[in-house]
């Protein structure tokens, strides 16, 4: 699982990302490259698969959806064509982002180490998720919307379809798209071909790809991933230890920022720096402002935010600091919509499996 360069690690990825995991494929973007555009290119857009990735007959494709609906179905793209087309511009970040700090505090053990790649944003193209439910007719007792991926991953023993359910007021919300076009172009088999759900502001895992059932349950799945993993333990628990349920479900993520540039360890020459990197909030609550210290958290400084990007996007951020010579700590924390900012330290956000790092992001560089 440690970091490795390879050969292009799948069709339409860009042979520099940093791969995290041969097999399944788990890779990122350098981080210069994450915030070169706003909006992401595919071929550099994060991937995270839990299983292989399935190739699928765009032809026959069809996916069911039933439970608690008055009309259980199965639908073809075909079906769908007939729905009116959405498009969002939405960010999709794991709950594993930044994980590879939280490893600094107590080891991670049997998590991928993923640095702050695992983040990524595309305008998203396809039906509203609550167009499709509509024609299903969720019924009354209907409060959860399971998804089931094609792709078969194994935990416990059993083999099953990666998946994780929303609640049904989120799933009618209009920014929950069942996509099959990504920046423009048919949704790349790495990220779900040929149709994924989206559901922007909410942890990644949950934007299920290779779409095969939509499931409406009157309480959460009970799918691995949402019923184990992608939970947020007390600081007290570990794999030894874990009571499973003991763990809150994740949602909307938390607000959060990283410094891409300069990276830590760099050896800069003395005199004016750009900084530039990115901040993140689920919810739609937008980032309000981001600053940036250079002398370790005692002073702070504005930086510039790039163009807005909507509710459900990032903001990528700038600035420009004289730095002297020596060691300096630079630190990034955001501020979102809600007044909310990040906590300050690693250890206090540390759970064991690893999820929902957002506490300040700091960089240490050498200026000679
Ligand atoms: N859907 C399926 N079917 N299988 C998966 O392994 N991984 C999830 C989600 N959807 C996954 C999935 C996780 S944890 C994340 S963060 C996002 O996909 C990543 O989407 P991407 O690979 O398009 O970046």
């Amino acid at each position: 699982m440690s970091e490795t360069k390879s050969a292009p690690p799948a069709v339409g990825k860009h042979p520099d990302l940093v791969v995290r995991e041969v097999s399944p494929l788990n890779a990122g973007p350098t981080l210069d490259a994450l915030v070169a555009h706003e909006t992401t290119p595919n071929e550099w857009f994060f991937v995270r698969n839990h299983g292989d990735i399935p190739e699928v007959d765009a032809a026959t494709y069809q996916f069911s959806i039933d439970g608690l609906v008055e009309k259980p179905m199965d639908l073809s793209l075909g079906d769908l064509a007939r729905l009116p087309r959405r498009t969002v511009f939405a960010t999709l970040e794991c709950a594993g982002n930044r994980r590879d700090e939280l490893s600094t505090v107590t080891p991670i053990p049997g998590e991928l180490p993923w640095g702050a790649e695992a983040i990524s944003s595309a305008t998203w193209e396809g039906v509203a998720l609550a167009d499709v439910l509509a024609l299903a007719g969720p019924r009354p007792e209907a409060q959860h919307v399971e998804f089931v991926g094609l792709d078969p991953t194994e935990r416990l023993g059993r083999r099953f379809g990666f998946g994780g359910s929303i609640p049904l007021a989120k799933a009618l919300a209009a920014e929950v798209l069942l996509a099959d076009r990504m920046n423009g172009e048919p949704l790349p088999p790495t990220h779900g071909f040929p149709l994924r759900v989206v559901v922007p502001g909410y942890l990644g895992a949950r934007s299920v790809k290779w779409l095969s059932r939509i499931e409406l349950l009157a309480e959460p799945s009970k799918n691995y991933f949402q019923d184990h993993a992608y939970r947020l333990f007390p600081p007290w628990m570990n794999a030894s230890n874990v009571d499973w349920h003991s763990g809150m479900m994740l949602g909307d993520l938390p607000v959060t920022s990283v410094i891409a540039a300069p990276e830590t360890g760099a050896e800069l020459p003395a005199g004016s720096t750009p900084v530039s990197g990115y901040a993140y909030v689920g919810g739609g609550r937008g980032i309000a402002r981001v600053d940036l210290s250079i002398d370790g958290g005692a002073t702070w400084r504005p930086t510039e935010l790039g163009p807005e990007m909507g509710p459900w996007g990032w903001r990528l951020f700038s600035a420009n600091v004289e730095l002297h010579a020596g060691e300096h700590e630079l630190i990034v924390r955001a501020w979102d919509g809600s007044a909310q900012t990040q906590p300050a330290a690693i250890a206090d956000v540390w759970n064991f499996k690893g999820y929902a790092n957002n506490a300040w992001h700091r960089v240490r560089v050498r200026v000679v």
